[in-house]
């Protein structure tokens, strides 16, 4: 791994254990919008084998085990993986199970798993064609490939300035992509789409903030940058005022199979 990978790796690790009991009880992780809508392209069958990458405290891998015969867990900070482990246990899931493990990297054979799934994970990493790549090779010719992250604007001038805001919120933060270039992405590794879908969804915006770490540092200036969106965002809107402030983001959801 290159020093500039060592090093985004090691903020994500810092980020990540800084969030991890936090990010579990987000109320905007288990939204209908973000989870049901992800768990329903998944599909039924017993016998399926899937992993979830950048698995985080494994929301997904618990909210789909009800729909598969098991699910591994892969996560790069340690922090996530035992929180993981702990609320699966506390819920007495027994068909899934976490490991530590890099998105850019799976430590599995080709073709070995019915399906993978991952939300919210690219926007952390560098490069990431690899992570469906990876997600791609491990799973067998037929099976599934499913991803879910918030996106950002076509427009330049709103993506950059959207990007300014969550770098300094969360300094993991790498780039949000729009659906078109995750779509073109999974085209590059040969997958075929089979499902695709861009769901709206509105949080509570102190809770995302205070979520980050760069909060603590970057209050003010994320404060001032908000008051000065370009006219043409349309993925990253504030809506109300003062405690009630609402943050409108778009999630981009894509499904498809190998070939
Ligand atoms: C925003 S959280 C999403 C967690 C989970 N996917 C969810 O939506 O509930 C991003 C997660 O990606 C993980 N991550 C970032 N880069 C990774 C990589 N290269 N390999 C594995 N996990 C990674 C972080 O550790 C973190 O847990």
């Amino acid at each position: 791994m290159s020093e500039a990978a060592d090093a985004h790796s090691a903020q994500v690790r810092d980020e990540f254990a800084y969030q991890a009991d936090s990010f579990a009880r987000s109320p905007t992780m288990s939204l209908a919008e973000t989870l049901d809508v992800l768990v329903d392209l998944v599909p039924e069958d017993a016998g399926a084998r899937w992993i979830e990458v950048a698995c985080g405290p494994g929301l997904i891998a618990r909210a789909m085990a009800p729909r598969v015969g098991s699910v591994v867990g892969l996560d790069l900070t340690p922090a996530m993986i035992e929180k993981a482990r702990a609320d699966v246990a506390a819920a007495r899931v027994e068909n899934v199970s976490f490991e530590l493990g890099d998105a850019t990297a799976i430590d599995l054979p080709d073709d070995s798993l019915d399906g993978a799934i991952t939300r919210f994970s690219l926007h952390h990493i560098p490069g990431p064609v690899r992570v469906l790549e990876e997600m791609r090779r491990v799973v067998r010719p037929g099976g599934y490939v499913v991803v879910a992250d918030h996106v950002t604007d076509d427009d330049g001038a709103a993506a950059a300035w959207h990007e300014e805001i969550e770098r300094l919120r969360d300094p993991s933060h790498w780039a949000c992509l729009t659906p078109a270039r995750i779509a073109e992405l999974a085209g590059r590794v040969g997958l075929e789409p089979d499902a695709e879908e861009v769901v709206p969804f509105a949080i509570d915006y102190g809770e995302w903030l205070n979520r980050g770490s760069g909060s603590l540092v970057s209050e003010d200036l994320i404060e001032r940058l908000l008051g000065e969106a370009p006219a043409t965002v349309e993925s990253f809107l504030l809506s109300g005022a003062g405690d009630e402030r609402r943050l409108n983001l778009r999630n981009s959801l894509h499904r498809w199979r190998v070939p």
